[in-house]
């Protein structure tokens, strides 16, 4: 049965490449895009999901604007991974597509409503218009099917701080609400998606992909390599947000651990860190799926597979 998404996301490369696969996956009922800041402001991210909505054949799929800051603390861009408009050396043409009259949060709220039991969210970004639909409106809690959510480091360093993954670092309160909800969470961390490094190889894959959408990729992936290479000594750049759609389409591309997690909002050092109770001492019920193994060359040649019929 194809499942019913909506897709809450902050483009940004990776979330561009999660765009692009799942526009090109049949499985999926795309019924919402709903935008956050993050990667970069509400505004650029908003522009360029209209943009990739049109590169991608995703007319007809409302585009609703989201919330411009985080809950508690002042808004964190990311320019230096992402570029100044959010993805990297990639233009698109300007969008035809018109933003939706209706905001992210009643987006989310009212399609709930439409689909109860049905729909799936996809969060790739900072939770912030998760949160804030629920806070809105809680009854949405038990009629939500599942929410996936691209974000946190269980064994693996943080990508912002020494323990706080950037999703979870813009918002940390917004994932602590959200985690809290007692939703059917499931967690893709870094330490599966920084497994899943798109290199120039990947690309050199893509030569009989349509030229628009080869060079796209090439030209998005190679700031995003660009930043992993100077600031994190990596050679190709971790494509993290396209194995969270992946995982949709493909539940066996990862190995899924239940756990009771917790996500740190006090710590001096470790605000944003999130923790799973791996031996059970604290004796709680498991409160979420954290993806903690992946089949990476399965799930790169997926995405190469998948983005070629664009
Ligand atoms: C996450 O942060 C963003 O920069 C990426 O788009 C991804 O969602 C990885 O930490
Ligand atoms: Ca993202």
């Amino acid at each position: 049965m194809a499942t019913r998404l909506i897709l809450d996301t902050d483009p940004g490369i990776d979330d561009a490449l999660a765009i692009l696969l799942l526009a090109a996956s049949p499985e999926i009922i795309l019924e919402a895009i709903t935008v956050t800041h993050g990667n970069t402001t509400v505004d650029k991210c908003l522009a360029n999901a209209l943009k990739l909505a049109d590169f991608a054949g995703l007319q007809g799929v409302p585009i609703a604007r989201g919330a411009s800051s985080p809950l508690v603390k002042s808004l964190t861009v990311a320019e230096e991974t992402h570029g100044d408009g959010g993805l990297g050396y990639a233009t698109l043409p300007d969008s035809k597509i018109l933003v939706s009259p209706k905001s992210a949060v009643d987006t989310i709220i009212d399609l709930v409503h439409q689909y109860p039991n049905e729909i799936t969210i996809l969060a790739i970004g900072p939770l912030t218009n998760i949160a804030l639909a629920i806070h809105k409106d809680p009854s949405i809690i038990k009629l939500i099917d599942r929410i996936v959510v691209m974000g946190g480091s269980i064994h693996f360093p943080g990508n912002m701080t020494p323990d706080c993954e950037y999703n979870v670092f813009c918002d940390p309160e917004a994932f602590d609400i959200v985690l809290r909800a007692g939703l059917d969470f499931t967690l893709v961390p870094l330490d599966v998606t920084y497994k899943c490094l798109f290199t120039k190889g990947h690309v050199a894959k893509l030569s009989d992909a349509r030229p628009a959408v080869k060079t796209f990729i090439e030209d998005s992936t190679r700031f995003y390599m660009e930043f992993h290479d100077e600031y994190q000594s990596i050679d190709g750049c971790a494509i993290n947000d396209p194995l969270a759609a992946a995982i949709l389409i493909k539940p066996d591309l990862v190995e899924l651990r239940d756990y009771y997690m917790t996500i740190e909002l006090k710590g001096e050092h470790t605000k944003g860190k999130t923790s799973v109770d791996h031996y059970k001492v604290l004796g709680k019920p498991a409160n979420a799926k954290v993806a903690m193994e992946v089949d990476v060359e399965g799930f790169m040649d997926f995405f190469i597979e998948r983005v070629k019929t664009l």
